[in-house]
């Protein structure tokens, strides 16, 4: 029986930062015009078609929803070819769908990929995440320590005061009382309305995004897309599933997962190699968003294979009535 072709990642990153940035462009009029829909199934559409053009057998397996509840990219959808290898995806089309509506800073669109089996099929329920960049020893903040050891824990690895680290949390009413014990211990927090695979990579770069660690919760497939990231970057995150009710367990248990209360570490998150792109849409501490100006449109992705820790920013111009992808 002939093999299925190897998960070659050089070659496919390539094309992967095709996608991401296709989903970004087809957002691009949409930025700053308050139509979360419009904007969300731009980037859908450009994705899946731009998928559609690699030559791999792929699966989604984190995408927009459970098949009867989106039409397309949604869980278990395959795309591709059909002629290469047997890949998984996990992909968010436009994560922050809200920010660019509002033309607020940091939405993305966000693709990962690796062999199947490679990441967690995570249900659509929450997460409680934490993380931090890259340089510190295993386990040195855990999702089992409270809000303000977590920040001593860190201050002391870095050989700082409390003072001097800031922590990035979604700005929601479920984290009021997290946000209160964090501003007890001296620290900053940077508050952020929404996008928190953003929030999670601006860990890795800290001197660049001024944060020095994420907390809080936020969507489980975000999360298991961050961790993709920082297994590209370097950085730790744990996770652990919150659910609401009997649903969201059942969803849970449909994808696999038998033990509720686990904490998984980013290489439980993402087991395997993966290759990661994710193109600003609006301005982001990371990647600039995109911009049309003087006849030009212009685009940033960040492109990061986990294999060699490679990180690449490509830069995307071309003249406005042109840039149709896939031409
Ligand atoms: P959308 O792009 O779907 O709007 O999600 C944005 C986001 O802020 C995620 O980054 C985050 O994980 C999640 O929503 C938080 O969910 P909630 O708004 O319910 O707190």
């Amino acid at each position: 029986m002939p093999q299925a072709p190897e998960f070659h990642d050089r070659m496919l990153s390539l094309g992967l930062a095709r996608v991401s940035e296709a989903a970004a462009i087809a957002c691009a009029p949409l930025i700053g015009r308050g139509d979360e829909k419009a904007a969300d199934q731009a980037a859908v559409n450009a994705m899946r078609t731009q998928l559609n053009m690699l030559d791999i057998a792929g699966c989604v397996v984190i995408g927009e929803g459970e098949r009867d509840e989106a039409p397309m990219l949604y869980i278990g959808e395959e795309v591709g070819t059909g002629e290469g290898p047997a890949v998984d995806i996990a992909l968010d089309p436009l994560e922050g769908t809200t920010l660019t509506a509002k033309d607020m800073p940091n939405a993305l669109t966000v693709i990962a990929m690796g062999p199947r089996g490679s990441m967690l099929h995570a249900p659509d329920v929450y997460m409680d995440k934490l993380a931090i960049g890259p340089g510190f020893a295993p386990g040195v903040v855990t999702l089992d320590m409270s809000p303000a050891e977590r920040v001593a824990a860190l201050a002391k690895a870095k050989g700082t005061d409390a003072g001097d680290i800031t922590v990035c949390v979604l700005e929601r009413p479920r984290h009021e009382e997290m946000i209160a014990e964090l501003r007890s211990t001296g620290a900053a927090i940077r508050l952020i309305t929404d996008g928190d695979v953003a929030g999670v990579m601006h860990c890795a770069e800290p001197a660049k995004t001024g944060i020095d660690m994420y907390m809080g919760s936020g969507g489980a497939p975000e999360g298991v897309l961050a961790a993709a990231a920082l297994k590209c970057m370097g950085g730790q995150i744990f996770g652990r599933l919150l659910f609401r009710n009997e649903d969201e367990v059942g969803r849970a248990r449909k994808a696999g997962i038998e033990d509720l209360d686990r904490i998984y570490s980013r290489d439980e998150l993402v087991t395997g190699d993966v290759i990661f792109a994710a193109t600003g849409v609006t301005d982001g501490n990371l990647v600039p968003g995109i911009r049309r100006d003087g006849g030009y449109l212009t685009a940033e992705t960040i492109l990061m294979r986990s294999k060699t820790g490679s990180v690449r920013r490509m830069y995307y111009r071309n003249p406005i009535e042109r840039s149709q992808p896939g031409r």
